[in-house]
C-alpha cells in the first residue's frame, strides 16, 4: 500500500469514528395555530419524568424552563459557579451567597424583558434519545411575555456551544447539524439532529453566522424569474433566519420592491388588488385567484459555483386572510430594522431545512408540497 494510499485509509476511519452521521434523533414539532409557534416536547427528569413543551428558537443560546412546570425535581441538579460548565456559558453570572450558576435569559421576542434563572442540569428524554447531563436554565416564575399557553419554555437552537441540539452531537459523537420541517398546521413537523438524507431535490448555500444565529447571503430576489432592482447594499447583511417571527419582515425598500413586482404579475393573471387587512399590505381577491398560479418568488443564493434559487410557491407566498381575500404573506419592517431580511415561519413551512455547522452551509430542499408531500406525512 503507497503512503497516500494509506493517509487517505486512516483519514476515512478516522471520519468514520468521529462522525458517525447515519445517527438521527427525531423529535416532534407542533404548531400552536393561534400564536403561529412552533414548539417541541422533551421529558425532563429521571425517576419521574415531565414532558414540556419548548419553543423553538434559533435565536436562543440556553434552553429555559418554568422549574415549576416539572412535576419531581429529585434528579435536578444545581450548576455551580466554579464548574467548567458554568464558565463556559457564555454571559452566565454568579449568585455568590448560594454559589448557585445564574443565566439572564433572554425575550426571544425581544421584548425589553428577561428572566433570571438558575443554570441545572438534569436528563432530558425524547422517544429516539435519553441523556445527561441536559444543560439548561430554569426558574419559577411565570413565562417570558409572548409565549404561547402551551409551552413552558424555550429551546436554545442558536450557534453556540451549550444549545440543545450542540449539548446531543457531542454527547453521541454525532455530525454537528440538526434539521427543521416545520409543519403547516398540527402536531406533526420533526426536528431532526444529526444527518438526514432528503427524498426530494435539494441545494446547499452558505451559512453566516452572526452573534449566535444563523444568515443566509442573499444575492438577489426575483418574482415570476425577473430579479428586483434593489440598491444592493440592502442585501449586504444577508437574511436571518428565524423560528419566532410568523412572517418574513422585510426593509421597506425590499418589501415594495417585492410587493410592487408581485402584485403587477398577479393582476396581469387577472388577479386583483383588495383593500389589505393588517398586518399585510397588499392584498388579492380570493376568488379570482382560485386555480390560478400566484407569481413565484425566488431567493438567489451563493451555491456551488452557481446561484442557487430558493423558490416558494403561493402556499408559502399568500395567506388566506378569509373566504374573499388573499394577502402576500410578507410584512414591512420600517425603514431602519435590525436586519433588511428576517426569514419566517410561514415561508419556512414545508422544507426541509438543514443546519449542518460542520460545513457551515444551509441545505434546503424544494419545497414537499410540490412533491405532494409535507412536513406532516
Ligand atoms: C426596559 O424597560 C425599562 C422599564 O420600562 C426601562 O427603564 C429600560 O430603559 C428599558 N430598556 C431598554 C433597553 O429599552
Ligand atoms: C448568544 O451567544 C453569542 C455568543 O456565542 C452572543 O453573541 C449572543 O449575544 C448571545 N445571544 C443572546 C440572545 O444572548
Ligand atoms: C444605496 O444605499 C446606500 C446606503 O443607504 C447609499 O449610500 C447609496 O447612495 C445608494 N445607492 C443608490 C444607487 O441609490
Ligand atoms: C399526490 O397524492 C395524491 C393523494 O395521495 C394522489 O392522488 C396523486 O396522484 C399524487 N400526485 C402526484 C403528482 O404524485
Amino acid at each position: 500500500m503507497g503512503g497516500r494510499t494509506r493517509l487517505i485509509v486512516v483519514l476515512s476511519m478516522f471520519a468514520a469514528v468521529a462522525l458517525t452521521s447515519k445517527a438521527q434523533y427525531v423529535f416532534p414539532i407542533t404548531k400552536d395555530e393561534p400564536t403561529k409557534q412552533f414548539y417541541t416536547t422533551i421529558d425532563i427528569g429521571a425517576a419521574v419524568e415531565t414532558p414540556v413543551n419548548l419553543l423553538l428558537d434559533l435565536g436562543t443560546n440556553l434552553t429555559w424552563a418554568n422549574c415549576r412546570k416539572i412535576k419531581s425535581l429529585s434528579s435536578l441538579r444545581l450548576v455551580r459557579c466554579q464548574s467548567s460548565t458554568c464558565k463556559a456559558i457564555p454571559g452566565s453570572g454568579c449568585d455568590y451567597s448560594r454559589n448557585i450558576c445564574l443565566y439572564q435569559q433572554p425575550n426571544p421576542f425581544g421584548k425589553n424583558s428577561s428572566v433570571t434563572s438558575r443554570v441545572v442540569q438534569d436528563t432530558a428524554t425524547s422517544s429516539t434519545v435519553s441523556f445527561r447531563p441536559f444543560i439548561f436554565s430554569c426558574a419559577a416564575v411565570n413565562k417570558p411575555q409572548g409565549l404561547p399557553p402551551p409551552v413552558a419554555g424555550i429551546l436554545g437552537l442558536s450557534t453556540g456551544e451549550y444549545t440543545f441540539w450542540r449539548q446531543v452531537t457531542k454527547k453521541f459523537n454525532i455530525i454537528p447539524q440538526f434539521a427543521l420541517c416545520l409543519p403547516s398546521s398540527g402536531t406533526t413537523g420533526n426536528f431532526y439532529i444529526g444527518g438526514l438524507s432528503y427524498s426530494v431535490p435539494s441545494s446547499a448555500t452558505v451559512m453566516r453566522v452572526s452573534s449566535g444565529e444563523y444568515f443566509m447571503v442573499v444575492e438577489s430576489i426575483y418574482v415570476d424569474g425577473t430579479p428586483l432592482s434593489l440598491n444592493a447594499s440592502l442585501l449586504n447583511g444577508g437574511a436571518k433566519l428565524s423560528t419566532v417571527v410568523p412572517y418574513t419582515v422585510l426593509h421597506t425598500d425590499i418589501y415594495n420592491a417585492l410587493a410592487q413586482a408581485f402584485t403587477l404579475k398577479a393582476k396581469a393573471n387577472g388577479i386583483s388588488q383588495v383593500p389589505s387587512v393588517a398586518p399585510f399590505k397588499n392584498c388579492f381577491d380570493a376568488r379570482a385567484a382560485a386555480g390560478k398560479n400566484m407569481p413565484v418568488i425566488e431567493i438567489g443564493l451563493p451555491g456551488n459555483m452557481r446561484e442557487v434559487r430558493w423558490t416558494f410557491h403561493g402556499t408559502n407566498t399568500v395567506v388566506n386572510i378569509n373566504k374573499k381575500v388573499i394577502c402576500l404573506a410578507f410584512t414591512d419592517g420600517g425603514m431602519k430594522p435590525k436586519e433588511n431580511i428576517v426569514i419566517g415561519t410561514y415561508q419556512l413551512q414545508n422544507y426541509y431545512l438543514t443546519f449542518d455547522m460542520s460545513r457551515t452551509e444551509l441545505r434546503l430542499s424544494e419545497s414537499l408540497l410540490f412533491h405532494n408531500t409535507s412536513c406532516s406525512s
